[in-house]
């Protein structure tokens, strides 16, 4: 497989929450006719689901490739934040076996989405069940994973080996917003990996922070960060 079978609503999807993944002449449009414009008609109707696919399973097999220098991924308990489209947990599934995914995600679009720093953490890139029709279509058993929409579900009150988190959290919106559920999740040896625009915030927080990535994106340039021992 070199592709994600996929259909034009989540291109539409991956293409908002992957937005490097936009082409010269998208990006001139964005910054033409604005925001908006963007969001709810251009990238409707005027986008390539099938360049989309195969460009967002290459990315996800890089992002792979990267984790895979520091996770061991069989019999593992995963819990992945803001994980868009999945892509990555399908690269996952399709390499190893025994192992659970509970997702953290958004569960709408908004009207305007702005890239940054978002205070309020208002901005939501997703549709839950899309990412359902997605994770299913391509391999995903329904026994290997639960979707928890952050604003109406209760998250999953459970040990978790690794917690994933790529450009979302403390990328778009503040660590902070979780760290009451983390002191709930997270034993000693449990793995936190995600990007941020401040890793020296987080070597006072836990006993172990390793930069493991650091990327200059469209958006901002971000340090992914290993994080272990979180002080309580
Ligand atoms: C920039 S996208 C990154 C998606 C994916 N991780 C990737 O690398 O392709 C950020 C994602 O975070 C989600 N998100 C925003 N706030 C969130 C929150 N509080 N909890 C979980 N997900 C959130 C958005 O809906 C969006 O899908």
């Amino acid at each position: 497989m070199e592709s994600f079978s996929l259909d034009r609503e989540i291109a539409r999807l991956i293409l908002l929450q992957r937005i490097e993944l936009i082409t010269p002449f998208q990006k001139k449009i964005r910054k033409f006719f604005g925001r908006y414009f963007f969001t709810n008609f251009f990238s409707k109707y005027f986008i390539n689901s099938e360049e989309i696919g195969k460009n967002y399973f290459k990315e996800m097999q890089e992002e792979y490739k990267l984790l895979s220098n520091y996770i061991d991924f069989q019999k593992k308990k995963f819990l992945s934040i803001g994980s868009g489209m999945c892509g990555l947990e399908l690269i996952i599934n399709s390499k190893s076996s025994d192992f659970f995914f509970s997702i953290i995600e958004k569960n709408y679009v908004s009207k305007k989405i702005k890239y940054g720093w978002d205070q309020n953490n208002l901005e939501g890139y997703n549709d839950i069940s899309k990412l359902n029709i997605f994770l299913q279509n391509n391999g995903m058993t329904k026994s290997r994973y639960t979707i928890y929409d952050f604003d109406h579900d209760n998250l999953p009150i459970e040990e978790f080996d690794y917690i994933i988190s790529l450009y979302s959290l403390d990328y778009h919106y503040d660590f902070n917003l979780y760290i009451d559920y983390f002191k709930k999740v997270l034993n000693e040896s449990s793995i936190l990996i995600f990007d941020t625009i401040r890793p020296e915030y987080f070597f006072k927080l836990f006993n172990s922070v390793i930069i493991i990535e650091s990327v200059q994106k469209n958006v901002h340039s971000s340090k992914r960060i290993l994080c272990k021992g979180l002080r309580f």
